[in-house]
């Protein structure tokens, strides 16, 4: 039976406290509201006792002590300021301070840095010692953060938090004495050594020498951090749905945080991946403020609201074929759901899907195929990763849709040394990869057959009605000549009979689903990779142990309310008009582009205006970017639906984008039950929940 700690009595500054046995100094004092100086301590990281800014006087030791290390014990007697104490801290920070450039004239982080902010509480304003002018390197091969050696202090936070928040254990210390440095793995640039640029090492970082190349200067162009608001939100990117902390200055997003206290049971506490971080305050153009119409020469004009959506409505209403509508998988499930209504009750489109439509159809599918032998099921939570024994990644060529899970399962495999099988084109989580079973692009859905039917005769499944119609099903493969027809050659075959094994004797794996499995011939591949996870039994929710990486934000939340939906089989030529409604996204890698050119009409609801669309679309309307509207998300799984705030204002010209839809589609026929925003969001959430 757990006990729990005794507490313990001290005197801090004349105050007696009561702390359980084992509480620091540190956090005793925080605790009574007592400040102590600290730098290399971070509360979310391990304590080091580094840098010796916290030291204090113990029962009248002259010798201080590191109070961010130092268990508190009975009686004890803490002085934690006196000159003598701020004497000490005064030069600690200035041999800091001479040992490399900590010129904040030139320092990106001046006004935002605790380095500097100690100094002055210091009131240091000269240095005592001899100052070192070496140079020391700056790396900015990352297109997201520059190290500056200079501005390091070698406090370890960055260290640490790469260790034990993001699990990636990339960066270390290198050489001794005066040249003593932060590496990356190896001591090589950021960009070649395996740093997944989570950017949890700058978010702890106390000075400039990690900073965002997105918010260069920003914190001293004339912002006081007195006109900063922090907001809770979480990410909405990938459907992990990362708790974050919006740094906002004068309505703009200015930094990301990953939220390290939080009681969102998301899988790694502080996680955050690059798409979180930074993406998001990327902007992928001019923003759109008024109505836009493409005249006969080309030329974009503003507009009234009036005249776009009459132009809207002439172009779509009384036209009953080659109607399509196309809906970012980023959006919030009403906007999606208004938009599913406007396109296929007010429109009668005969084509509606997401922007990466194949992918979500095959799940969809999959997931139906199963259905018809097995009870419903669902997919696992992310956390799940973290319990699992073996990791069976299959056609994922980079963890680019969910950067999180990637990290989640490098921390596993470094950690607990769980195996890890790898089935593509490419090796996604090299190199830490158990078995690399490197197949002929294109050739996954042959290789999981393979491995589901090798799996099958090796263990014994229960007789029933369902699993023996499955096991017939796989009894007549030919499994050498699938391994040919893979392109394995003799040592690669080895692996798959390793990993098969490897995998037949895990009690608890977790299967990871990518790109490389859907698409228009993914339908069976998914279903033979869910049948593989059942061989392993049903989780307690139900659930299979499967996660599959969807394209997009809210795509699940798409799936859910019916998208893709009708003849999503694109046919050349088939579409004429329609209807896009997009979220942050940068289309000139798009697959649909093509689909788009001479349309009869294309009208576009958007943030930002389209480049890519500029000589393809009639109408531009104009809608919030995500971050300043109300909107419900749903988890990656399907099992969570999330609520985030509105975080930033929404430009007065611009209407939100459950207005505008409700708008257009009073234009239609159809005449929808819900006008208002709660009944908009409790028919969502109705819809979710029985989908
Ligand atoms: Fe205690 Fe650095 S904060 S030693």
């Amino acid at each position: 039976m757990e006990t729990s700690p005794k507490p313990v009595t001290v005197t801090i500054d004349s105050h007696q406290i009561s702390v359980p046995e084992n509480t620091t100094i540190l956090e005793a004092a925080r605790q009574h509201g007592i400040r102590i100086p600290t730098l290399c301590h971070h509360p979310a990281l391990s304590a080091w006792g580094g840098c010796r800014l916290c030291v204090v006087e113990v029962d009248g030791n002259p010798r201080l002590t590191a109070s961010c290390v130092m268990p508190v014990r009975e009686g004890m007697n803490v002085v934690t300021t006196n000159d003598g104490i701020i004497a000490a801290r005064r030069l600690i920070l200035e041999f800091l301070y001479a040992e490399r450039n900590h010129n904040c004239m030139f320092c990106s982080q001046s006004g935002d840095c605790e380095l500097q902010a100690l100094a002055y509480e210091l009131q240091m304003d000269h240095l005592t010692v001899p100052q070192s002018f070496e140079a020391f390197p700056v790396d900015i091969t990352s297109e997201y953060m520059a190290f500056d050696h200079n501005r390091c202090i070698l406090c370890g936070r960055c260290v640490r938090a790469c260790r034990e928040i993001a699990g990636a254990y990339v960066l270390n210390y290198q050489k001794r004495g005066i040249q003593n440095q932060i590496a990356f793995d190896l001591d090589v640039s950021r960009s070649e050594s395996s740093c997944l640029e989570c950017g949890v090492c700058m978010q702890l970082c106390p000075t400039g020498a990690i900073f965002s190349r997105y918010r260069t200067h920003r914190s001293v162009l004339g912002h006081p951090k007195s006109a900063r608001q922090v907001k809770d939100s979480f990410c909405t990117g990938c459907g992990l749905m990362c708790d974050t902390q919006l740094v906002i200055e004068e309505n703009h997003v200015i930094r990301v945080d990953g939220c390290l206290h939080s009681d969102h049971d998301g899988p790694i506490l502080g996680q955050l991946c690059a798409r979180g971080r930074f993406e998001i305050l990327k902007t992928p153009g001019h923003r759109l403020l008024t109505p836009m119409i493409r005249e006969s020469d080309g030329t974009w004009n503003p507009s009234s609201w009036k005249v776009a959506m009459d132009r809207i409505e002439k172009n779509m209403n009384g036209f009953n074929m080659g109607i399509f509508g196309l809906v970012s998988s980023r959006c919030a499930n009403e906007q999606i759901m208004i938009f599913r209504d406007m396109m296929l009750k007010g429109w009668k489109a005969d084509y509606l899907n997401v922007l990466e439509g194949p992918s979500l159809r095959s799940i969809a599918d999959a997931w139906t195929e199963l259905g018809k032998t097995f009870l419903a099921l669902k997919e696992s939570h992310a956390g799940r990763i973290l319990d699992a024994d073996h990791v069976l990644v299959v056609g994922v060529s980079a963890f680019n849709t969910q950067p999180a899970i990637g990290g989640i399962i490098r921390r596993i495999v470094l950690e607990k040394g769980v195996p890890a099988t790898v089935i593509g084109s490419v090796d996604a989580i090299s190199p830490r990869t158990r078995h690399y079973i490197r197949v002929t692009p294109g050739k996954e859905p042959v290789l999981v057959q393979a491995f589901l039917a090798q799996v099958l005769k090796s263990q014994h499944q229960p007789g029933t009605p369902a699993w023996e119609s499955v096991l017939s099903e796989f009894e007549s493969i030919d499994i050498q000549k699938s391994l040919s027809l893979a392109g394995l050659d003799a040592s690669d075959q080895e692996i798959f009979q390793s990993a098969v094994n490897t995998f037949a004797h895990s009690q608890s794996p977790i299967i990871i689903a990518g790109r490389g499995v859907m698409g228009r011939f993914g339908v069976n591949c998914l279903r033979h990779l869910m049948l593989l996870s059942l061989t392993k039994g049903i989780l307690p929710e139900n659930a299979l142990r499967m996660i599959i990486l969807k394209p997009d934000g809210n795509s699940t939340g798409s799936l859910k309310l019916g998208i893709p939906a009708g003849n999503t089989i694109y046919r050349p030529g088939a579409w004429q008009r329609g209807v896009m409604l997009l979220e942050d996204e940068n289309l000139s890698d798009s697959l649909v582009l093509n689909r788009l050119n001479a349309l009869d009409f294309l009208a576009v609801i958007t943030p930002y205006f389209p480049e890519a669309l500029a000589d393809k679309a009639h109408v531009l309307i104009p809608r919030p970017v995500g971050l300043e509207e109300e909107g419900t998300y749903t988890s990656l799984n399907g099992q969570e639906n999330r609520v985030r705030q509105a975080a930033l204002d929404r430009p007065d010209q611009v209407s939100e984008s459950w207005q505008t839809l409700l708008a257009l589609i009073q234009r239609t026929e159809f005449h929808p039950g819900y006008a208002r925003w709660k009944d908009i969001h409790t028919s969502v959430m109705r819809e979710i929940r029985a989908g």
